[in-house]
């Protein structure tokens, strides 16, 4: 099967309660664990590309390595997606590079022009088969005991579910990331981790059957946490989302879920691990190896997480 774009597998996803993980990846041992973990699942994937990753390994680079994962794994579809678009130009770019889906995040500009940057971009994707994400509201935690849709403070930076049903409207977008509470990185939350669920239920009942994305939504696992202070590291505050919530977020028109930490976590543990217990050793692949088997599992358990495991075929 040839890159796809996200249309069949937010349509399944929605459907059928789950959510596509999308991975971000930077270098050859993240794609090559990532692509192994969904060739043994059998589950769907969004490869996304963030500019940084591009400034660090360069496009080309990536998207070869892409294509010979998509050429390597027939029965798997794979949609590759640019992370967090910031101009037309950019999307303009990554299209002609034979991406399946962009982001273009204008969340920061104001709403109108939110919408102009948007349609701009949706417009010209989708006259080359491909489809776009934008971004509503912005990304950050919900403090102490402040949550969801109607209150005064917070709901200045979360989504609001009316704008939401407005700005599909006019831009004819293909899907949403919304801010429900979550953030980039790995310390999301000063106390408990807090969801506004309540928005997402909103934009159910408004929207139904519209594809919904949920940044930051890394986990910072246990194991690596440990792994990372144990071993020289210093993450002791580090706080993700916790993995029941991506589960019912999933349930409730979330289809694509991004991961970035929990990948970045995975890696740094077993390097630390490894250089902490191996002070002598100076191959990398005896470390980098080890790192990606990591990630392989990992994602493993999160593609369950997610609900997509063994959903390569349906979404195909
Ligand atoms: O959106 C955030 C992702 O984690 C990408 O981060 O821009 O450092 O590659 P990055
Ligand atoms: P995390 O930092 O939680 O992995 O989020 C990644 C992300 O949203 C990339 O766009
Ligand atoms: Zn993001």
């Amino acid at each position: 099967m040839a890159l796809v774009n996200t249309k069949k597998m937010f349509e399944m996803a929605y459907k059928n309660g789950y959510a596509i993980g999308a991975f971000n990846v930077n270098n050859m041992e993240i794609t090559q664990g990532i692509i192994e973990a969904v060739a043994q699942e059998k589950a769907p994937l969004i490869l996304q590309v963030s500019r940084g990753a591009r400034e660090y390994a360069s496009n080309s680079w990536l998207k070869a390595m892409i294509d010979v994962a998509v050429r390597e794994n027939p029965d798997i579809p794979i949609a590759i997606h640019l992370d967090h678009g910031d101009t037309f130009k950019t999307c303009k770019e990554f299209i002609t590079d034979g991406f399946t889906s962009v982001m273009i995040d204008a969340s920061s500009k104001p709403y109108e022009d939110n919408i102009a940057l948007t349609k701009e971009v949706v417009d010209y994707a989708h006259k080359h088969n491909v489809v776009v994400e934008a971004e509503l509201g912005q990304l950050g935690g919900i403090e102490e005991d402040i949550v969801g849709v109607g209150h005064d403070d917070i709901s200045k930076h979360l989504c609001d579910p009316e704008q939401v049903q407005d700005f599909v409207k006019r831009t004819n977008v293909d899907s949403l990331a919304v801010a429900i509470g979550t953030s980039h990185g790995a310390y999301k939350f000063k106390k408990e981790p807090k969801l506004a669920f309540d928005i997402l239920e909103e934009i159910g009942k408004r929207l139904p059957g519209f594809p919904l994305v949920m940044h930051g939504s890394s986990s910072v696992l246990k194991e690596f946490k440990d792994l990372i202070n144990k071993y020289g590291g210093k993450m002791p505050d580090a706080m993700g989302v916790p993995e029941e919530a991506i589960t019912r977020a999933s349930k409730m028109g979330v289809c694509k879920v991004n991961i970035d930490t929990d990948l970045r976590m995975a890696l740094t543990a077993k390097i630390r691990q490894i250089f902490a217990e191996k002070p002598n050793e100076f191959d990398p692949r005896k470390y980098l190896g080890p790192a990606r088997d990591a990630i392989r599992e990992m994602v493993k358990h999160k593609l369950h997480v997610l609900g997509c495991a063994g959903k390569a075929k349906e979404c195909s």
